[in-house]
């Protein structure tokens, strides 16, 4: 569903974060990203969905290139998850996930919150799913750090994404709530087949929830390996 030929990204002040990055992802997989601070992997992740501009190579979403033409297309179709979770504090769990219904073109709906009753069904739809219906009606700034990341979960699979791009989503986390957010993450990689790339730091998480880990180290691949088949040398190459 994802291709990735030769991705270059340097930023303004020169700075290279990608140097020739080539990957393919298939529908269905879930896939985590290791490597060190600085390697590139937020940059990889804003690059998929055109938060980031690139400097050069190309970049197929289910076989489309991803360019000014297609890229809103792109973005209807793949969901984002942070680390801080990026939620409103003074808003409740349920207009936090229908921020994730918005775009451009209602912005001036958005400034009053005003959703039509198919679309509040759907984002407690998405709150059943992240388990969290009960809170439904909480403000965000009443929640624990993993019932934020599930309400951030929840935003971005209220549209049914077809590529969920989560960047280092438990990083806030203790290891329960760590543990409990990955495997909600596995459990919409199964029951809805969609395709994730999990940015993570945690080599046993990232090994025990994903299909396949990618190591990045300096804005290049270094490895590209089945979790099942990983080894230590792999590892040692990035973060030593
Ligand atoms: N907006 C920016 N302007 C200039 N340089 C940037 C910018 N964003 C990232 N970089 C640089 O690009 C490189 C890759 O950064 P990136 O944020 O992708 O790394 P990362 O692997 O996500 O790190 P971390 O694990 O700390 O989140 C770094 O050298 C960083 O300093
Ligand atoms: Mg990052």
């Amino acid at each position: 569903m994802l291709e990735i030929n030769d991705l270059k990204k340097t930023f303004d002040n020169g700075s290279p974060a990608l140097k020739g990055v080539n990957l393919k992802i298939n529908k269905g997989e879930f896939v985590s990203i290791l490597g060190p601070s600085g390697s590139g992997k937020t940059t990889l992740l804003r690059s998929i969905n055109g938060l980031e501009s690139i400097s050069g190579g190309e970049i197929y979403f289910n076989k489309k290139k991803v360019d000014d033409n297609s890229i809103k297309d792109v973005q209807k179709k793949t969901g984002m998850i942070f680390q801080e979770f990026n939620l409103v504090n003074n808003l409740s769990a349920i207009n936090n996930v229908l921020t994730g219904l918005l775009n451009s073109s209602n912005k001036f709906l958005s400034l009053f919150y005003l959703f039509e009753k198919n679309q509040k069904l759907k984002a407690l739809e998405s709150l059943e799913t992240v388990g969290l219906l009960e809170k439904s009606y909480n403000r965000a700034d009443e929640l624990s750090g993993g019932q934020r990341q599930r309400v951030g979960i929840a935003r971005a699979i209220i549209k049914k994404p077809l590529l969920l791009l989560a960047d280092e989503p438990v990083a806030s986390l203790d290891p329960k709530a760590a543990n409990i957010i990955l495997l909600l993450l596995k459990k919409i990689n199964k029951e809805f087949g969609t395709t994730i790339i999990c940015n993570l730091h945690q080599f046993d998480l990232a090994k025990k929830y994903s299909d396949r880990l990618i190591g990045l180290l300096d804005g290049k691949i270094i490895f590209d390996e089945k979790s099942n088949s990983i080894n230590k040398l792999d590892l040692e190459q990035i973060y030593n």
